[in-house]
């Protein structure tokens, strides 16, 4: 071997070491490893998507501690993908999404409201000045980015750590429940939407920017990929969230469709009583 071409391999090989080293150490390779360590050890124990609701057969406690197991681990996902989360997500944001959180929090009143899933707080920028807003995350790791976002850009926010299925709150306590991206991945949709109606006053609104099941062969082949997605990011590519909120009792005053039926806003109210 020629001294010219040993030297190029030697610069070579001490590059690609030095390179793999930062990468080793760099935190999105580390999330990148937790997420792929999920999917490998999810993928074995896989409940296979035609048979999401054939626990029903199962007792009280076991049903208890089977959708404890379903939060612990969704809520381990998030915390998992939160280093990664808004880089992954910015050439939507700067895209669509931008443009669909302004349309969402235009349906807003306060002077009290609530967001929930705030995830790293993407949507700061766009809370009305002179509100009260309180905004829940039950992932620790994803609440702590919205901490940090919200010291930076100086928004007046109570952020607390809380599960949107068991609420914290009394009755009637808020004028607007917000919500975006968050029920594709709340593990009991229907008892999340159910806690929204209560915790909303009468006279208030829900207000929420979902993804959802899209129509026709789509809705197939999202129905067959979703166990995947739902493992890799949290999120299920195929709830029908316009009738769990039906299901969970609220009256639905107006659905938008902002995407090809697959991104939807909705307005709902808690139904008269
Ligand atoms: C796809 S992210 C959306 C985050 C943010 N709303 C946005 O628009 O970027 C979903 C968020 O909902 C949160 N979440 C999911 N299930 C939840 C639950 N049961 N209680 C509270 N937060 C939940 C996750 O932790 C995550 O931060």
């Amino acid at each position: 071997m020629k001294a010219r071409t040993a030297i190029k391999i030697g610069i070579g090989l001490g590059a690609a070491i030095w390179v793999a080293r930062r990468l080793a150490n760099h935190k999105l390779t580390e999330a990148l490893g937790a997420v792929l360590k999920d999917v490998q050890a999810t993928c074995g124990r896989y409940t296979p998507w035609y048979s999401t609701n054939r626990w029903t057969t199962l007792g009280q406690e076991q049903a208890l501690q089977r959708d404890e197991r379903r939060t612990a681990a969704v809520r381990a996902r998030y915390d998992r993908i939160a280093a990664i989360y808004d880089f992954i997500e910015r050439p939507m944001e700067r895209g669509s999404f931008s443009r669909w959180r302004k349309r969402l929090w235009a349906e807003v009143n306060g002077p009290r409201i609530l967001e929930v899933g705030v995830g790293t707080g993407k949507n700061f920028a766009y809370y009305p000045k002179d509100a009260e807003i309180t905004a829940v995350d039950f992932s620790p790791r994803m609440l702590e980015r919205a901490r940090r976002r919200a010291k930076q850009e100086g928004v007046q926010v109570d952020l607390r750590l809380m599960d949107v299925q068991h609420l914290e709150f009394p009755d009637k306590t808020f004028d607007s429940v917000v919500g975006s991206f968050v029920f594709c991945s709340v593990p009991d949709p229907i008892k999340g939407l159910q806690e929204l109606r209560r915790v909303t006053k009468p006279e208030g609104k829900i207000v929420l920017l979902e993804h959802m099941r899209p129509p026709g062969l789509a809705g197939k082949l999202a129905d067959v990929l979703n166990p995947f997605v739902v493992r890799l990011w949290g999120a299920n590519m195929n709830r029908r969230t316009v009738e769990n909120v039906v299901q969970a009792g609220l009256t639905i005053e107006r659905v938008e469709s902002l995407w090809r039926d697959v991104v939807k806003l909705i307005v709902a109210c808690p139904s008269k009583e």
